[in-house]
């Protein structure tokens, strides 16, 4: 993306803010892994969304005034030793040439400009949760002080941001495709590969060599491998076993590319043939899947989806006889929720869980809109020690996720090319 896109948004941002005020954002702090080494640095979703920038000790700060508005940078210092170990910063020079910005200032700078420009303000957009999270803390401490002592309105910086966020631009619908062509060819790689007596981890290296291979810089979530009835544990990451022959694996695997999440999840039977019990519940979870992706269109609401695949999944599983008893008193009290316990997706984008609002404030759920991307991801899970599921489907457990942009005329299944179908499965599969 050009400076001039991240120039934009800054702009709409200021535009939404009140006037007499100072909204800032702090980039992401090191993590620490153990000891002294750390987990590898990922920017602040709302930090890159404004700025691009990838760097750690850098704060925008976004001021109104009555009638202007300014934007000032603040990056750290070049600083030859440290670079040595930690890589080249960019400092402030060339900053001054990069940013479209009104001002560049060294981080140290920090204090002392927001101590003028809160001066005379009313309010500050900052990150409510900043402390917990340790964020440049002398200069939050500093500011919440001042906010404090001088009593201005305190209001949460992301709230715009993410609002903003939610609707995606061509740009970002075209890193998230290119992330998805990658997690694609990971998925179908998989598929065709030999399973029988391979652990998991087995699986999930292969993921995370061909998301490297193919320049994404990591995965977007831990990826979950889990064979058998392992897929009955919703975020099953331990990926320790060895996958036997007759199983399925449900697999929730996706790269990140260019700061863009993907997510995907994919079930597939260790063998490359489904079983015809195993095709039982693949066949009834596909179909809610299929419906609710047909169904998603401009004025949509998340809960009509929820509502639509609870209802198909609820009719399967009495057809199944998983769940006795008339399908619309079993959905009032909720009984098919022991086997589908979780939503029907979320928005995804710089965050595999976008952290965009699902409700306006007056808590009221907001429609589907023409430029959101969304996951839908019905599952049925069938747990091995349920004495209420007949004997032949327990262990069973199936989900099928796939990534959606809402349009115009109605939507744009962003993850189609990825196998879903049980024969477009087994095709793919091969012993190699
Ligand atoms: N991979 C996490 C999720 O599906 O929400
Ligand atoms: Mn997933
Ligand atoms: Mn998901």
């Amino acid at each position: 993306m050009d400076e001039q896109s991240y120039k934009a948004r800054r702009t709409t941002y200021m535009q939404r803010m009140k006037k007499r005020s100072v909204a800032l954002f702090f980039s992401a702090t090191q993590k620490t892994r153990s000891n002294d080494t750390e987990f590898p640095y990922r920017q602040d979703s709302d930090f890159y969304y404004l700025t691009g920038f990838k760097e750690d000790n850098s704060v925008l700060l976004l001021v109104k005034e009555k009638k202007s508005t300014k934007e000032i940078l603040f990056v750290q210092k070049k600083d030859p030793t440290l670079e040595l170990w930690t890589g080249k910063r960019l400092g402030k020079k060339e900053a001054q040439k990069r940013f479209l910005v009104d001002k560049i200032f060294l981080t140290q700078r920090l204090h002392v400009t927001l101590k003028k420009l809160f001066r005379d303000k009313k309010r500050v957009y900052l990150d409510l949760s900043c402390e917990e999270k340790n964020c440049l803390h002398v200069a939050f401490s500093f500011a919440m002080n001042e906010l404090i002592s001088q009593k201005l309105e305190r209001l949460d910086v992301r709230d715009i941001s993410r609002k903003m966020r939610a609707i995606k631009t061509p740009q970002e619908i075209a890193l998230i495709k290119k992330a998805l062509s990658i997690t694609k060819e990971a998925h179908h790689k998989v598929m065709a590969m030999q399973k029988s007596g391979k652990m998991e981890y087995e699986l999930q290296a292969e993921f995370e060599y061909l998301f490297k291979k193919n320049g994404a810089y990591s995965d977007a979530y831990t990826t979950i491998i889990a064979g058998g009835n392992n897929g009955n544990t919703l975020h099953y990451i331990q990926n320790d076993q060895m996958l036997q022959d007759g199983q399925l694996i449900l697999i929730d695997a996706g790269c990140e590319y260019a700061m863009y999440a993907s997510d995907i999840t994919r079930t597939i039977p260790v063998n490359g043939v489904f079983s015809d019990t195993q095709k039982e519940v693949y066949e009834l979870v596909l179909q809610a899947e299929m419906k609710v992706i047909e169904a998603m269109k401009e004025g949509v609401l998340r809960s009509d989806l929820q509502r639509m695949a609870r209802e198909i999944l609820c009719q399967g599983m009495v057809r199944l006889g998983i769940l006795e008893g008339d399908v619309t008193t079993l959905l009032n009290e909720e009984k098919d929720k022991k086997y589908f316990p979780h939503g029907i997706g979320h928005w995804m984008g710089l965050d595999v869980h976008d952290p965009c609002p699902y409700k306006d404030k007056k808590g009221k759920e907001l429609p589907l809109k023409s430029g959101m991307v969304m996951t839908i991801e019905p599952g049925l899970y069938l747990p091995l020690d349920d004495a209420s599921v007949p004997q032949k489907y327990r262990g069973i457990a199936v989900r099928i996720e796939d990534n959606i942009l809402v349009t115009k005329e109605g939507y744009e299944n962003l993850s189609y090319a990825i196998a879903k179908s049980v024969e477009a499965i087994e095709a793919l599969y091969s012993y190699t």
